[in-house]
């Protein structure tokens, strides 16, 4: 992914001890480097993309390794954790479930899953009645895939083509590959679907019809592009849009005009809208799901991530028309009853400790502290953009004006050493989602360490 390595000998650093972080011995610790070097010789290299910070317990939004250091988690593991690592009532609800003990049951009924799907469809929009459950959410992008053409095939043998959009990330398996428009991923790929189209993401820099880096990319934006699209493809032949809720690398958002005339172009032609919500449910972006930004109800919803805080667990939500449209929806651990365990309790630890309204109350506080750190340094950040907990800095290299990978890993490393942890997007942005239940205190304390980091290595390297 990048050429910057981060580094993996144990270096002197200053101690650093306060309520929410403690940096208490060399970084990365001597421990650390000798279990990455075990893993390596068995692991792949991508699994050893991120931060050398070894992980033997994670509560609340802190993460502890074995020698007494602590980091603030700014990434909830990968967008995960909405409300915070271990919290008790999952703990408690996975122990229930263990105790029976009840660890598979396949799809043979539960009272488990009898509790969660009606919780799930209760916190879903009202004409969404029907849940599919299964594990990850490239799985689930997947469904959203099969039951759009199967549909869509139902009135036009050719209505199978997909739309979506330049840059999106909808999953690692073949056909979420294929949908999402990470071109450097698909190299492998070989025959290319041809009913796979891809729009430019209405966003300044990536949008061709883009003049000044102040447009707006409104409806019209959209308009142009799907006349460019409809030059070689029939609207009658597409099953549906798939909108990742936001560009989960750059916590990019879609204007609100831009949705709305995408909805009334694919309502007109009768076309699905999918919104892909595995990273943005679940209150991340300071609503339930990020599609009400848009106000918007989509045809199909995929979930995952954030429906459980931590358990493997993902979800597609429609109306029962669509949902039940392929008798042979089912997956061998779809709805695993520990995994439901852990989804219900986090569900419902989202709506007793108004995580929502939280994360959209303390996204205002960040996007504050963000503008703040950006007029500081003009030069290198180029955007804040983001919503609710889910923020990304856009940092370019003064000179070039490209996006600046190399420094955005040297300020995350950087920030490690000092107690904050964050993930490594590749795409030259500092992205920025601590669990929704972090303290304010925590979350001030968090950006400051972004703050000092930014500042050493941009004047010191
Ligand atoms: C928007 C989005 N869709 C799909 C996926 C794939 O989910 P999983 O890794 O659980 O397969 C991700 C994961 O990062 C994501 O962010």
């Amino acid at each position: 992914m990048a050429s910057y390595k981060f580094n993996l000998k144990p270096k002197k650093v200053a101690k650093i001890r306060t309520k929410h972080r403690k940096i208490v011995s060399s970084i990365p610790p001597k421990e650390t480097v000798d279990k990455i070097r075990l893993m390596k010789k068995y692991e792949p290299e991508s699994m050893h993309m991120e931060l050398p910070v070894l992980w033997n317990r994670a509560s609340g939004y802190r993460i502890f390794d074995t020698v007494g250091n602590c980091w603030i988690d700014f990434c909830s593991g990968i967008f995960v954790t909405n409300i915070g690592h271990g919290h008790p009532k999952i703990l408690k609800s996975i122990e229930n479930t263990l105790k029976k003990p009840l660890i598979h049951n396949y799809y043979f009924p539960s009272h488990i899953r009898a509790k969660l799907v009606k919780k799930i469809i209760e916190m879903s929009p009202k004409r969404l009645n029907r849940v599919f459950l299964l594990t990850t959410g490239t799985e689930a992008t997947e469904c959203a895939l099969k039951i759009s053409r199967i549909w869509g095939k139902k009135t036009n043998p050719k209505k199978i083509g997909i739309i979506s959009f330049e840059g999106a990330m909808h999953g690692k398996t073949l056909g979420a590959l294929m949908v999402g428009g990470k071109t450097k991923e698909k190299h492998w790929i070989g025959k290319h679907d041809p009913n796979i189209h891809h729009l430019p993401f209405p966003f300044p820099e990536l949008c061709p019809w883009a003049k000044t880096k102040d447009h707006k990319c409104d409806g019209d934006c959209f308009n142009k592009s799907i006349r460019f699209l409809t030059k070689k493809v029939k609207p009658s032949s597409i099953a549906s849009i798939f909108i990742e809720s936001y560009h989960g690398w750059g916590a990019l958002f879609y204007p609100v005009s831009y949705i709305k005339a995408l909805e009334r172009w694919a309502k007109k032609n009768k076309i699905l809208i999918v919104f892909d919500e595995i990273q943005a449910g679940f209150g991340r972006t300071g609503k339930m799901f990020a599609f009400e930004h848009y106000s918007i109800i989509p045809d199909i919803i995929c979930c995952g991530k954030g429906i459980s805080s931590g358990l493997p667990l993902s979800a597609v939500i429609g109306k029962k028309e669509l949902i039940d449209i392929d008798p042979s929806l089912n997956s061998t651990h779809g709805g695993n009853p520990v995994c439901c365990a852990a989804a219900l309790a986090n569900l419902e630890v989202i709506q007793e400790e108004n995580l929502v309204s939280e994360a959209k109350r303390k996204g205002v506080l960040l996007e504050k502290e963000l503008h703040r750190i950006q007029r500081i340094y003009p030069l290198h950040i180029r955007y804040v953009t983001g919503k609710g907990l889910v923020y990304a800095l856009h940092i370019i290299d003064p000179l070039t004006h490209q996006r600046d990978t190399i420094l955005v890993d040297k300020i995350i490393e950087r920030c490690m050493e000092k107690g904050l942890l964050m993930i490594r997007t590749g795409l030259g942005t500092i992205k920025i989602g601590p669990p929704l239940m972090i303290p304010d205190e925590a979350l001030y304390e968090g950006v400051s360490v972004l703050e000092e980091a930014i500042r050493e290595i941009i004047n010191f390297g």
